[in-house]
């Protein structure tokens, strides 16, 4: 049984290799896989990742006393569809642009309020925390801990995982708790344990610098800023924040030359030997189903009053039963969400396009080592993160069959 930490790429796959941890339900069989396929393996999920993501933050504007009253009875409604012409830093793209929701098509003054948003600290209740503190670009969208902090006061019980490329995953968090990116982002404003902000207050915070009321007025046509639309903004931006155009993508369009020769040989144990690919596939490389793979549970995490805290206000707030309550030592995951015994300890399969940041693995990040950092992976791909530019990874499955089973 696997019971080291899970800071490195080559850890991970060591634990596949050994049949999963203890506990596992996913029918787990030990790979057998030599020293030099699992470097293979390695290098092949490094190809797949892009190095760094830079996202500047914006100039945010000052409160100021707004009058009310503005002329804007007839403001017009801006919220144009998407379209090739509003879009033109996505057209080029080798990948197809990912579909906007009906009821959130895409601008980009959209996203560009959103990121604003993003980046704004007075959308937490006492001013101090904005999504940016717990998603940081300076480490991919995610905090590099094995648990998060959580709003001032306390501590979160999960991993901040990265937030690029949420829009391919169909529910959101890593028990599936959330249908939507605007309601996990409702969650993350309001929430105990992050923003604690109460949705009115953040609209009257809102209508009082000037700035946003125009960009709310222009982008939704209403005459002061409504907290849906700041949801709909904010999750908008993030629907920008894809990594494409990675080596592997490339080399499935027929440059032969940008994965190693290693690479290549991980690409075929990928379906073959080592059968990732069993949940591992489609555009973001998730099944983005859930599965118990017996991770250990990260040791602090039973013995920090102040997480123990936060995990027994999410066991009751989610409704478990009082025995559980009682006897609850590790994250349940999707049983949490279904209540079914069965699905004790399964969380949804990760995307694999964003190893370089998510370090250390798996959903507790079971240590508190920064080493991926540190240069083990994914430095030397040159590739770009991109910022404002769309796409989902499609071409992988035009252009090659191995993430599709
Ligand atoms: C106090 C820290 C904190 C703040 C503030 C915070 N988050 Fe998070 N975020 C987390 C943690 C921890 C998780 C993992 C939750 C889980 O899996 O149950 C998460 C999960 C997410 C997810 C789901 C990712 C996935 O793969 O399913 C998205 C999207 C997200 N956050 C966006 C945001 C946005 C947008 C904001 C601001 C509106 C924000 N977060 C504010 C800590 C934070
Ligand atoms: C039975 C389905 C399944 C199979 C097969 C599988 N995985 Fe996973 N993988 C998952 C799930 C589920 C997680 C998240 C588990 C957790 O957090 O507890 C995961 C997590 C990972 C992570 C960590 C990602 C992160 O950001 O934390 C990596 C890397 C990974 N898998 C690579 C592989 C490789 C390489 C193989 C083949 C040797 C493989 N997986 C086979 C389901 C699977």
């Amino acid at each position: 049984m696997h019971s080291g930490s899970l800071q490195t790429l080559e850890e991970v796959i060591r634990l596949y290799n050994e049949g999963g941890g203890h506990n596992q339900t996913a029918d787990l069989q030990p790979l057998h896989l030599t020293d030099s396929e699992i470097k293979q393996l390695v290098t092949f999920l490094q190809s797949i990742c892009s190095p760094e993501v830079d996202s500047e933050a914006p100039d945010l504007p000052n409160y100021e006393v707004v009058a009310l009253g503005k002329e804007s009875a007839e403001a017009e409604n801006n919220d144009q569809p998407v379209t090739d012409k509003n879009n033109s830093f996505r057209e080029s793209r080798a990948l197809s642009p990912l579909p906007a929701p009906f009821d959130t098509p895409f601008t980009e003054a959209k996203a560009e309020l959103g990121k604003h948003l993003f980046f704004d600290p007075r959308l937490s209740a006492d001013g101090s925390t904005s999504c940016h503190s717990c998603h940081s670009f300076r480490t991919g969208g995610s905090i590099q801990t094995p648990i998060s902090m959580g709003g001032p006061g306390t501590s979160h019980w999960r991993n901040s995982q990265t937030i690029l490329n949420v829009a391919y995953y169909g529910k959101l968090n890593e028990d599936g708790a959330k249908n939507s990116i605007e309601s996990q982002n409702s969650g993350a404003w309001t929430g105990a344990v992050a923003g604690n902000l109460d949705p009115t207050l953040g609209e009257e915070r809102l209508a009082q610098i000037s700035d946003y009321v125009e960009r709310f007025e222009d982008v939704f046509g209403a005459d002061l800023p409504r907290w849906n639309d700041a949801l709909q903004a904010v999750a908008t931006y993030q629907r920008t924040l894809n990594s494409i155009d990675t080596p592997l993508d490339r080399y499935l369009q027929g440059e032969t030359s940008a994965i190693s020769e290693s690479a290549i040989r991980g690409f075929e144990l990928f379906p073959g030997k080592a059968n990732c690919i069993a949940c591992h596939h489609g555009p973001a490389a998730s099944d983005d189903s859930y599965h118990a793979l017996g991770v250990p549970q990260y040791p602090d995490f039973l013995n920090s009053p102040i997480k123990q805290i936060t995990f027994r206000y999410e066991l009751t707030s989610k409704g478990v039963p009082r025995d559980v309550y009682k006897n609850a030592t590790t994250d349940d995951g999707l049983h949490y969400v279904t209540k079914r015994i069965e699905d004790r300890g399964k969380f949804r399969t990760p995307s694999l396009r964003a190893l370089v940041h998510t370090t250390p693995y798996m959903h507790n990040r079971n240590s508190d080592s920064h080493s991926l950092r540190a240069g083990r992976t994914g430095r030397d791909a040159e590739t770009a993160w991109t910022k404002l530019e769309l796409g989902p990874p499609e071409g992988l499955t035009v252009h090659g069959k191995w993430l599709t089973l």
